[in-house]
This record gives structure tokens, sequence and C-alpha cells, in this order.
């Protein structure tokens, strides 16, 4: 399958390196067409990977990973041209994560709304999956790493859209997934990101993960 990763950061290369070892076609895209770190990573990664534009990789995609800035995510979406979003899945790692005043962060949206609500707005022909944005990036696409199969949360409005990514994150390594309803929910994986930078303070160390253990 073609699949578009829009971002050049630690989470694009996870995510994008992954999907090259399961055997897609990866494009990898940026503010600019010729980004170093996209450069670096079509270099090490074979012939499926290319780099591109925001808008080079949004079109590549039959299905695109949102790897971006959280505050610079609907300003790349604009770059990128809504129109190449849709009918399309559209899978959104990012975090509304406002490092303005130092650490620890704040959310620049929260409780009544998220990052994630705002990019189906801006996206009204894709169907939007939250997911993963709860895990560090090499966690993402390697939970093993961690022993205890840790649970992963998605969240979106389409049933079959979610079905699809739910297998994708099985192929990762999640067994359990878990679907927290409409994309509203992203109000609450977002903001489990400052208890994670709290644990991770604390433990000084960022392999941790969810597990809900149930009756
Ligand atoms: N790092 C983690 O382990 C982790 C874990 C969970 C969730 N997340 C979330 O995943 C997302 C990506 O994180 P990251 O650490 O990989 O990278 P990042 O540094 O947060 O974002 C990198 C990407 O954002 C683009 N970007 C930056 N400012 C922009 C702006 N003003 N307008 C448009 N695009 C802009 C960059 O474009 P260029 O390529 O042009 O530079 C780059 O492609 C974030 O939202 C983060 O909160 C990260």
């Amino acid at each position: 399958m073609n699949i578009g990763v829009l971002g050049t950061g630690m989470v694009g290369n996870s995510i994008a390196g992954k999907l090259i070892d399961m055997g897609h076609a990866v494009k990898m895209g940026s503010r600019s067409a010729d980004n170093e770190k996209a450069k670096e990573w079509v270099n090490k990664s074979g012939a499926n990977a290319s780099q591109g534009t925001f808008g080079d990789a949004a079109s590549f995609g039959e299905i695109i990973f949102l790897c971006l800035h959280g505050a610079g995510t609907l300003e790349a979406l604009d770059m990128a041209g809504i129109e190449n979003f849709n009918d399309k899945i559209v899978i959104d790692i990012t975090n509304p994560l406002d490092f303005s005043k130092g650490m620890p962060p704040t959310l620049f949206v929260s409780n009544t709304d998220s990052l994630g609500e705002q990019v189906q707005q801006k996206l009204p022909g894709a169907r939007v999956v939250k997911t993963l944005n709860i895990v560090n990036s090499e966690l993402m696409v390697n939970p093993a790493l961690i022993p205890g199969d840790p649970d992963m949360l998605l969240c979106g409005d389409d049933g079959e859209a979610k079905k699809q990514v739910t297998t994708l994150l099985n192929d990762f390594g999640w067994k359990q997934v878990i679907d927290l309803g409409g994309i509203k929910s992203a109000r609450n994986m977002e903001s489990f990101v400052l208890l994670w930078v709290n644990v991770y303070q604390t433990l000084g160390n960022p392999y941790f993960a969810l597990k809900f253990l149930t009756k």
C-alpha cells in the first residue's frame, strides 16, 4: 500500500521505518521537498522510501499518518492541501503541547476541544483516527519493548476506519486495542500526555504504557 507520513521528527521516522519493514511504499512529507532529515531516512530505507512536501506525501498516501508538531499541525494540513485527504484514513498521532513556559508543558487546547477534533473539522472529507499519541515513538511500533502486553487506545467517528487502523496496530504489535468511541475522546487521550510527562520526569524512563486491569 502507498502510505504518506507527514513529519520528519522521531515519530515520523519511527512510523515510516516500521511501514517500510512491513513492505509498504512510504513517502515522508515536510515543509520543504528536500528536507535533510527526510533525505537521511530515504537514503537508509531502500527503494520503497521517498520524500517530498506535505502535499506530495498526502496525495501519495492511501492512508496518511500525521506525525506533526502540535502547534504546526493545522498549518501543515493547509500546506498539504485539504483535498489530498478526501476519502482517506488519517491517523493522528499529534499532541497539543505548549512548551512556551518551559517544563512541564501545558495543552494549548483541552477540556472542551482537542487537536484531534480540530483535525477532523479541518479535513471533513477524511476519516480521522486518533491513536499512538500516548506512548513514546519507539513503543509505537514495538510495544514488546516492555513486558505485559500494554493496551493501545484509539478513537474516531468512522467505525470502518477504526477497524482498519486496529488491524494496522495489531501488525505493529499491539495485541489489545481499545476503541474509546468518537473523535471527541481525543480530549482525554491528549490530556493523558500531561500525566505521561509527569511519570517520565519521575521515572526517568520513557518506556512505559497503559494496561487496564479489568474484572
Ligand atoms: N516524540 C515522541 O516520542 C512522541 C510521542 C507521542 C506523541 N508525539 C507527538 O507526535 C508529534 C510529532 O512529534 P516529533 O517529536 O516526531 O516531531 P516534532 O518536532 O514535534 O514535529 C516535527 C514535524 O512538524 C513539522 N512542523 C514543525 N513546525 C511546524 C509549523 N509551524 N508548521 C508546519 N509544520 C511544522 C516539521 O516540519 P519540517 O519537516 O519541515 O521540519 C516536522 O515535519 C507531536 O505532535 C508530538 O507531540 C511525540
